[in-house]
């Protein structure tokens, strides 16, 4: 590694920020003890990042003048990479990706080893996506032994219990992606899965819808079940009495949400290299089977600029454009050098890793940002931004992987991809955009997670072993100083409601832009996804947040919006249809 230099400035660091660094980034010694702070975690980071940029003779960088723009625009807290890196980059172990999509072949050797090589993943910290519709129906022969075949919902079980058992890189449970496709025999038993609570806890559950489906539900047709050993229909179903199914267990318990197989098959930057079945547990990036794929935000709230007018066009008053474009090209050049530094626990993914070298550059910070510029999230406004800011990031974030390209060769599968026919010139990477939920990477920047709204105002937050952290979110805080609205109380009363809607003393205009994720509609959550993800190569995390009181038709109607707005995928949450939800108000749901 290379030296630290003695005048790095170190980062200003938040509490909860502090706490989750010490318990699960910090490197320890065989007794637990940290044997890093938050300089030397972001140092170790930077340098051994930056110390790939050596083997190219072209760039314009020398590797400790990157190092130090490297650490710099982490502990500026306008960019950070997902967890893995920041946990494993220069350390033995060296997994750097967040996301891995395994396939899951027809016989019990392939099965057995999907659920091995998602063991050696989930121990360097990744989360693994599978799609199980390769398996064979449940009762169906099994040439070999006479027998009788288990269905892809009992191996799931299989899956959910060794992840049970393995800690990610010793610091949090395996998070998984399972998907089924529409016409899989078993369709229905996947759709029913979840209905009790706790049962396969360490699975997100999608169904993979295609358009031949979704032209069924719309003209109410049957459609046909095919069994994926012998390619032959078995059955047929009602595709209305299907997603009415799927609609009802959403309602009830958020599971299983759905994704739009056509269309990612539609923007697979290389389908000569075959279909995409799966994405990574959170639904934000489809892969090819044995890829991964790392991810890193830009914190949209570290570029605002209060008072900044630019007189030449007044809406872009608020950000720093030149600052964004800067950190995205640096951004994109550390995502890069990531592929080349991480190692990977097969061979195999590495390969398939380095041969589309797809990164994921995305955004988190999104609702502070909009609380900054005081426009409210469900507004035109927003929406227009959205597209606006993450078309900037597309288009800088396209310029600098070409920019790679010419430094370092286009990625290797680049002649085979649909960009030359495209007519877009050598990139370095397949994709490079993603918007990740940056569950973890928001606590540390002090920001709201991804393009989500805030969920509450002032609330506490659930986080590892139980434990809870209370947080006033500063914007807010900082809006009602300017009115001498703040006190105690007041914040005390918004905790316990989490939105301030209800609270007549306060400002119209302060409550327009102050809303939280129940207060915004569902119909502006999906806009909102698909404003991002219209300027998005990968895909959008995001969950459509609905009243407890929603109805199905209310959830039937976003699903059908998500298929027109042309959204990749959708996860809905209904207020209190879990007993334990990630974040809670302290008022009782
Ligand atoms: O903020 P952080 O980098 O920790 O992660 P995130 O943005 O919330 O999640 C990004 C991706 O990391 C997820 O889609 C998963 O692929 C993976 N992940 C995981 O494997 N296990 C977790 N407990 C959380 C995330």
């Amino acid at each position: 590694m290379m030296n630290m230099p003695l005048n790095l400035t170190p980062p200003v660091i938040n509490p909860n920020a502090e706490k989750v660094l010490s318990k699960r980034y910090y490197r320890k010694d065989e007794n637990g003890q940290c044997v890093e702070d938050a300089t030397g975690l972001f140092w170790r980071v930077a340098s051994s990042v930056a110390a790939e940029e050596a083997k190219y003779e072209q760039s314009p960088w020398k590797p400790d003048a990157l190092a130090r723009a490297f650490y710099d625009m982490m502990t500026d807290w306008r960019f950070l990479p997902n967890s893995p890196t920041l946990m494993n980059a220069g350390s033995e172990l060296g997994q750097l990706s967040a996301c891995f999509v395994l396939p899951v072949g027809d016989s019990i050797e392939e099965i057995f080893d999907a659920v091995k090589f998602a063991a050696m993943i989930h121990k360097s910290g990744g989360g693994t996506g599978f799609s199980f519709s390769r398996l064979r129906p449940k009762n169906s022969r099994v040439g070999t032994t006479g027998g009788v075949a288990s269905g892809p919902v009992s191996f799931l079980r299989i899956f959910n219990t060794a992840t049970e058992q393995i800690k990610q890189g010793g610091t949090r449970r395996g998070a998984n992606m399972g998907i089924l496709r529409i016409d899989h025999p078993d369709i229905l038993e996947f759709i029913r899965a979840k209905e009790q609570e706790g049962e396969f806890n360490n699975f997100n559950l999608s169904v993979g819808i295609t358009e031949a489906f979704m032209q069924a539900v719309e003209q109410d047709r049957d459609y046909a079940l095919v069994n994926p050993a012998s390619g032959k229909e078995q059955g047929r179903l009602n595709a209305r009495e299907v997603f009415n199914l799927l609609v009802d267990k959403a309602w009830q318990s958020g599971d299983p949400g759905i994704i739009f197989l056509d269309r990612i098959n539609r923007d697979n930057p290389t389908p000569a290299q075959g279909e995409i079945e799966s994405t990574n547990p959170c639904g934000e990036q489809p892969l090819l089977p044995y890829e991964a794929c790392n991810l890193g935000s830009l914190n949209l709230s570290s570029f605002f600029v209060p008072g900044h007018l630019d007189e030449t066009n007044p809406a872009d008053r608020g950000i720093d454009w030149a600052g964004i474009e800067r950190t995205i090209a640096l951004a994109v050049r550390f995502l890069d050098n990531v592929v080349d530094a991480s190692q990977f626990p097969l061979e195999r993914i590495a390969e398939q890793v380095r041969r589309n070298r797809k990164i994921g550059l995305g955004v988190m910070g999104w609702a502070d940002l909009l609380y900054q510029l005081r426009i409210p999230y469900d507004s035109a406004d927003a929406i227009t931004l959205a597209e606006r800011i993450m078309d900037f990031i597309e288009t800088r974030g396209r310029a600098a992987s070409i920019q790679l390209a010419a430094e370092r060769g286009p990625f290797p599968a680049y002649e085979t991809s649909v960009y030359p026919t495209k007519g877009i010139p050598p990139l370095r990477n397949a994709t490079i955009t993603t918007i990740a939920p940056t569950g973890t990477l928001s606590i540390l920047a002090g920001c709201s997670s991804g393009v989500e709204p805030l969920f509450a105002l002032s609330f506490a937050r659930n986080v590892m072993d139980g434990e809870r952290l209370m947080e006033v979110n500063p914007h807010f805080e900082e809006a009602l100083r300017e009115i001498d609205c703040y006190s105690q109380p007041l914040l005390e009363g918004v905790a316990e409601l989490g939105s301030i809607q209800s609270l007549d003393q306060l400002p119209e205009d302060l409550r327009r832009v102050f809303v939280t994720a129940m207060d915004i509609a569902p119909e502006w959550h999906l806009r909102m996804q698909a404003a991002f993800q219209r300027h998005t190569d990968n895909a959008v995390s995001k969950t459509v947040n609905l009243p407890n009181s929603a109805t199905r038709d209310d959830i039937f109607a976003i699903y059908w919006m998500a298929y027109e707005e042309g959204c990749k995928g959708v996860t809905v949450y209904r207020d209190g249809s879990k007993s334990t939800q990630v974040l809670t108000t302290s008022a009782p749901a």
